[in-house]
């Protein structure tokens, strides 16, 4: 499902550089080491799409030591002699395309495999990749930590934007969603959660082993991996959904009546944004040392120790927006904070608590004063990197979204979010496809200045 974009036409390329007649058949040419977004330039890879992901670890939380074989089954979307996959730390041991050995060489979080032979264009193949080594938390550009993180019992890992990398290789970037199966081999007595659906749990020879499944696609950076001693609870929500919770014992209290709610939740986003997009559901709690924030990981979000409510809502309304339907680049992250922040006002003015045009207004008129800065960059425009997680994206976006609302009416934008949530059901979309969406949902009517002063505009918007 990655969309590449090709440079130079590979005729071209092959004769130019191999100095060959090109009759002979089509040479490949190296993939693209990043898919050009805006906001992480190196992230993902051009040339294939990956469609399933079969990760074996093994982590001995002693040592630290990670070992792990990852098979990527992936389709060539363009003839290769080349592909890069992203990789942060850990040794790489060795690496196969369809069972062969290939030659590899790294560079910062570049993978690049050379196969013996060049793939073809539309292509599936394999690569399997052994590594080992002691996984590395990532500081993210706004200076929060992600990817492997360590606990008092265990790890946890957290992959927003770019922290997958550093448990297993990949093509990491959200434009590029696949099927995982996760196996993971722990010390006896400890327990793996993760994504999706636990299928199998063995134990032999003073280790466990957990397989879990993950059907519908995910991008990368909604992988999850915890690690450690949790209290499980196993139930239904309503259709025989199962619920998989899995608690830090620590924690265990404090979010026992919040998580109890989470049936409820669910069947109110049911209604208010169409049917869950997920086989399961459930949440992880666990506490990792300078992890204060929540994760939507799929199936079953991360919280850094006992949620509050609105955070249960928001993190459970990214199951639709973010993790079922995928900002295409970084750009779009409003797309995901924007939608679960204004679940959070509708989720409060249908419970008894502010109407959403409430809480739009006490933001406009002190939105400087109660963020760092409301109004400093627009939702669909970023400065760079380090801005993604800040105010103008989560309640700008969600501002934007309740100006929509006031142009079409309370019916109509309920047709809207349920209609956005299944025109792109596990894919990928970005800015422009919801404005047009937008639009084409409402004929006749003028949505230039809503998307020109709010979701584009910089400053302060005029007063409604
Ligand atoms: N998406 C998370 C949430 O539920 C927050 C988050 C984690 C985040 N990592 C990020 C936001 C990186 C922006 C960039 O709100
Ligand atoms: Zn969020």
């Amino acid at each position: 499902m990655a969309r590449s974009v090709r440079l130079v036409p590979v005729l071209l390329v092959c004769c130019a550089l191999a100095g060959t007649a090109c009759g002979g058949g089509v040479h490949g040419t190296p993939g693209g080491s990043g898919i050009r977004d805006p906001y992480f330039p190196k992230a993902g890879n051009g040339g294939y799409d990956v469609t399933h992901y079969d990760l074996r670890l093994g982590y001995a939380p002693d040592a630290h030591r990670l070992t792990g074989t990852a098979t990527l089954t992936a389709r060539a979307t363009e003839a290769l002699s080349a592909f890069n996959l992203d990789l942060l730390g850990l040794e790489v041991g060795k690496v196969t395309v369809g069972g062969e050995t290939a030659r590899w060489n790294r560079a910062g979080q570049e993978l690049t495999v050379r196969p013996r032979e060049d793939l073809d264009e539309g292509e599936t193949f394999r690569v399997t990749v052994s590594y080992s080594g002691v996984p590395e938390a990532v500081t993210d550009p706004d200076g929060s930590q992600e990817g492997w993180l360590r606990t008092t019992d265990g790890a946890l890992t957290l992959g927003e934007p770019v922290g997958s990398m550093a448990w297993f290789p990949g093509n990491h970037h959200p434009s590029d969603k696949a099927a995982y199966d996760l196996t993971v081999t722990v010390p006896r007595g400890l327990r793996a959660v993760s994504n999706g659906e636990l299928r199998s749990e063995t134990t032999a020879r003073g280790r466990t082993t957990f397989h879990w499944h993950t059907a519908e696609p995910m991008a990368s950076y909604l992988a999850t991996l915890a690690i450690g001693h949790y209290d499980i609870s196993r139930s239904t929500a309503g259709n025989g959904l199962p619920v998989y919770t899995a608690v830090d014992p620590a924690e265990k209290e404090g979010s026992r009546a919040v998580l109890a709610r989470l049936p409820e939740v669910l069947r109110w986003a049911e209604r208010r944004f169409g049917p869950y997009p997920f086989s399961s559901t459930g949440a992880i709690v666990d506490r990792a040392a300078d992890i204060g924030y929540a994760l939507e990981t799929q199936n079953r979000p991360v919280f850094p120790g006992a949620p509050d409510l609105t955070l249960l809502v928001h993190e459970l309304v990214h199951q639709w927006y973010g993790d079922s339907v995928t900002p295409e680049s970084w750009r779009d992250m409003w797309l995901n904070e924007g939608f679960a922040t204004y679940a959070e006002w509708l989720w409060e003015e249908e419970h008894g608590g502010k109407t959403a045009q409430e809480t739009f207004d006490a933001l406009y008129d002190h939105g400087e004063k109660t963020y760092e800065d409301l109004w400093s960059f627009p939702p669909g425009k970023p400065p760079d990197a380090a801005h993604l997680s800040e105010a103008p994206v989560y309640q700008r976006g969600a501002m934007v979204l309740h100006k929509v609302r006031q142009a079409v009416g309370d019916e109509a934008f309920g047709d809207i979010l349920r209609g956005w949530a299944a025109a792109h059901r596990h894919g990928n979309a970005d800015t422009a496809d919801f404005t047009a969406y937008v639009e084409q949902q409402a004929p006749g009517k003028d949505f230039d200045a809503i998307w020109e002063d709010w979701l584009y505009g910089e400053g302060k918007p005029e007063r409604p």
